[in-house]
């Protein structure tokens, strides 16, 4: 990377992106992947530099992802313990980030529950320190929306040609957001969203995006199917389902999978709960890319830090 190709000190938000941004990325992360899909360690090119995990919502696979990255990279990984910290003393995250700084962290990788919060923070420390968005409330989680598109890229050569459904709760989900933001930008003609109209976004979608209550119509034939978990920890108690009624209409089955295509690949971005919006046999099957999905993040999460932290903005 021999010259600065992200628009910003930080990586928030896949909606402005461009197509040359995506593939530029996915492409860096390419060089540490294997043909047979396995990681290649790379050298240690930001070896002394310090990044803080900062998760003020519970993470498996984005902070271990995101830990694992940086140790690749030779970096000194920094796990904030939010419930030992001084933020239970009333201390703001600025200020905890801003002390973060002055102590060395170059890098932050900040999951929130309230949307925008990593923005905010990117906006009030400039160019002085690097954000990551590693999942802001319902907003974005722009980095499991690029190693989800690694993914499909490995198996589906064209975008243009592609059809894509997303089962589930979209409503509170940023994985979809961030998703749906990337794919339209790739040029993916029909992405379908399918889930119960209480799940479904109200947000305006573009000709490529429609809503299907109806599994059966919104999988055929399509190329690739994401299950994504029912969030009941964002929703009002009133609206909250039943998780074997939901099983039935909307869990990925191998009965129900065989009207989308032959060919396609099944992912899901976990935390997987079986037997509610997949079974195991699905999770666990011939198609399934789940865990891969979890091995390419750590080779797109390297890229992302390299660009960041290599290309020093003016
Ligand atoms: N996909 C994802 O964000 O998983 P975690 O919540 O475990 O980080």
């Amino acid at each position: 990377m021999s010259e600065k190709f992200l628009p910003a000190a930080h990586f928030l938000s896949t909606q402005h992106l461009t197509h040359a941004q995506i593939f530029h990325l996915l492409d860096q992360a390419q060089h540490w992947i294997n043909p047979a899909g396995q990681l290649l360690l790379p050298a240690p090119l930001l070896k002394n530099k310090i990044m803080a995990n900062l998760f003020f919502e519970n993470s498996t696979r984005t902070r271990c992802s995101f830990e694992i990255s940086g140790y690749h990279l030779g970096m000194q990984v920094l796990n904030f313990d939010v419930n030992t910290s001084s933020t239970q003393k009333g201390e703001s995250i600025l200020d905890s980030v801003r002390y973060l700084q002055a102590m060395g962290v170059e890098l932050f990788v900040i999951r929130h529950r309230e949307n925008g919060l990593p923005a905010w923070l990117a906006k009030q420390l400039g160019s002085s320190a690097a954000i990551i968005n590693g999942g802001d409330g319902t907003g974005e989680h722009p980095t499991q929306a690029l190693l989800d598109i690694f993914t499909i890229r490995r198996y589906k050569t064209d975008f243009t040609k592609l059809r894509m459904a997303i089962v589930g709760d979209i409503r509170h989900s940023r994985v979809a957001h961030s998703l749906c933001y990337a794919l339209t930008t790739l040029g993916v003609p029909d992405i379908r969203l399918v889930g119960p109209a209480e799940l479904l976004p109200d947000m305006a979608l573009t000709s490529n995006i429609t809503r299907h209550e109806d599994l059966i119509s919104g999988i055929e034939h399509c190329d690739v199917v994401m299950a994504l978990r029912i969030q009941t920890e964002r929703m009002q108690e009133n609206t909250a389902l039943n998780r074997e009624a939901y099983f039935q209409q909307y869990g990925l089955t191998a009965q129900k999978l065989r009207h989308a295509k032959t060919d396609a690949i099944i992912m899901h971005p976990g935390p997987m709960n079986r037997g509610v919006e997949i079974e195991s046999m699905v999770a666990d099957g011939a198609q399934s890319v789940i865990f891969e999905q979890a091995k390419f993040g750590v080779a797109v999460r390297m890229a992302i830090m390299v660009e960041l932290l290599t290309h020093a903005v003016d």
